[in-house]
């Protein structure tokens, strides 16, 4: 399973490339929004500065909605670097431009994925990558892991090689039953990528080890 971090924080990037974990990442309007970038130099000047750290998949989003729009707007981003992929949201506009990124040879996310029937048309579609919310499925009293293990299931009898990407992910737990039910994906805010380390034993095992060092 891939790791990707879910954040437009260069620092936040930077220390998750530095842990040599790092396959790629994710951003969203949110996300850049959180980070002050406004305007389009300042968006493509910030997604370069990503790529320039990581070696690996980046997910720049698309800020329109119509299918025109859409393309011209994805063409854009997918020229700032070969690592960028468009990110496209699950509406029918949405679904439409992704074929067309598709057959044109720009790799996409089809992001906004609460459902099982909305994986399959990504996928019919051509999608590189399916991002279900699993954190936000979670918070309607839903199981959101379970709806990767049905994706999961679905692409694998399906043939289809679009991958899963599991997202909106709020801690180290999800991270593993993402990983257990099939994820090809997890986009982890740095807290949930960290929370991997963490064991009392292993603190309690460490300091029992140094202490004993000193006899030797
Ligand atoms: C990533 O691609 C998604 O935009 C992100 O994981 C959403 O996470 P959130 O539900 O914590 O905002």
């Amino acid at each position: 399973m891939k790791f990707f971090i879910d954040t437009a924080n260069l620092a936040q990037i930077k220390e998750a490339h530095d842990l040599g974990v790092l396959d790629g990442v994710t951003t969203n309007p949110s996300l850049m929004a959180k980070e002050g970038i406004k305007g389009e130099a300042a968006i493509i000047k910030h997604y370069e500065d990503i790529c320039e750290i990581v070696d690996g998949d980046v997910s720049a989003e698309v800020l329109s909605t119509d299918f025109k729009s859409i393309i011209e707007e994805g063409k854009k981003l997918a020229a700032i670097h070969p690592n960028i992929v468009v990110k496209v949201p699950m509406i029918k506009d949405g679904v439409k431009a992704i074929k067309w990124f598709t057959d044109n040879g720009i790799r996409t996310n089809c992001t906004l994925v609460f459902s099982a029937g909305q994986a399959i048309l990504a996928a019919k579609a051509g999608a590189a990558y399916v991002s279900p919310f699993i954190g936000r499925i979670d918070d309607t009293n839903w199981d959101g892991v379970e709806l990767i293990a049905q994706i999961a299931q679905i692409y694998s009898l399906q043939g289809f090689k679009t991958e899963i990407l599991a997202a909106s992910i709020r801690s180290a737990l999800h991270i593993v039953k993402c990983a257990e039910v099939g994820a090809d994906v997890c986009t982890c805010p740095l807290d949930s990528i960290l929370g991997l380390l963490k064991h009392p034993l292993t603190d309690i095992g460490l300091a029992k080890f140094l202490e004993d060092a000193k006899k030797m």
